[in-house]
């Protein structure tokens, strides 16, 4: 198997734990390109700069994703910051950088450079960066479920979460569109077990 498959969908709907399981069962790497978006928010926090701002910088840093058979390791300038990518203020902060066409395109390079196979989850994988990719699955999931999933990744409350969710579904709506040849699996009643199979079945290597 030398294919690109692409998995997107909103926040918490599944799409990185199903990417990893996927790929684990076809023996190839995953990649999850909102970690990309997420090191430039982290970026941004660590130099108390806008989007905007980190924007004219990001050519003076050095951005890798190392693909790993259980997760994604990411380096900034040479640093390990893959633990810094998941806190609520990068949470926050991520929208605004993704929404800038500039840094979409910097993230895309960086994601076009790794050889296949591969599964890649996002927003646009299959829509947009790898438009030419032999499957493309699509997962949906109700709000209420998507903060449920995510309340004990993240520590807070279920309101915090929830509303963080809806705020960045609407922020992320302009990305989020999936591709016209997605296959869409609505996730808010199926376990991880559940998804990953509906997805292997459309899968013939
Ligand atoms: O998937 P994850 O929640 O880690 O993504 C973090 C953020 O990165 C999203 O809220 C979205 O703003 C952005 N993103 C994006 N396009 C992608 C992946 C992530 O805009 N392909």
């Amino acid at each position: 198997m030398n294919e690109v498959i692409t998995i997107d969908g909103p926040s918490a709907s599944g799409k990185t734990s199903v990417a990893k399981l996927v790929a684990q069962r076809l023996g190839i790497p995953y990649i999850s390109s909102g970690l990309l978006y997420r090191a430039v928010a982290l970026m941004c926090l660590l130099e108390n700069v806008s989007a905007e701002e980190i924007e004219k910088r990001l050519p003076k840093h050095r951005l890798e994703l190392q693909p790993t058979p259980t997760q994604n390791l990411v380096f900034l300038d040479g640093h390990e910051v893959s633990e810094a990518l998941h806190s609520l203020e990068v949470d926050q902060v991520v929208s605004a950088v993704a929404v800038r066409p500039a840094i979409r395109e910097y993230v895309n390079q960086v994601l076009r450079r790794i050889p296949p196979p591969f599964v890649v989850d996002g927003r646009d994988m299959g829509s947009t960066v790898f438009p030419q990719a032999r499957y493309k699955f699509y997962l949906t999931a109700t709000p209420e479920v998507r903060a449920q999933r995510r309340v004990p990744e993240r520590g807070a409350a279920f309101d915090t979460v929830l509303s963080e969710i809806i705020r960045r579904d609407e922020a992320d709506k302009h990305q989020s569109a999936p591709a016209r040849d997605a296959i869409i699996l609505d996730t808010s009643y199926l376990d991880l077990d559940g998804v990953v199979q509906r997805v292997l079945e459309h899968i013939h290597p």
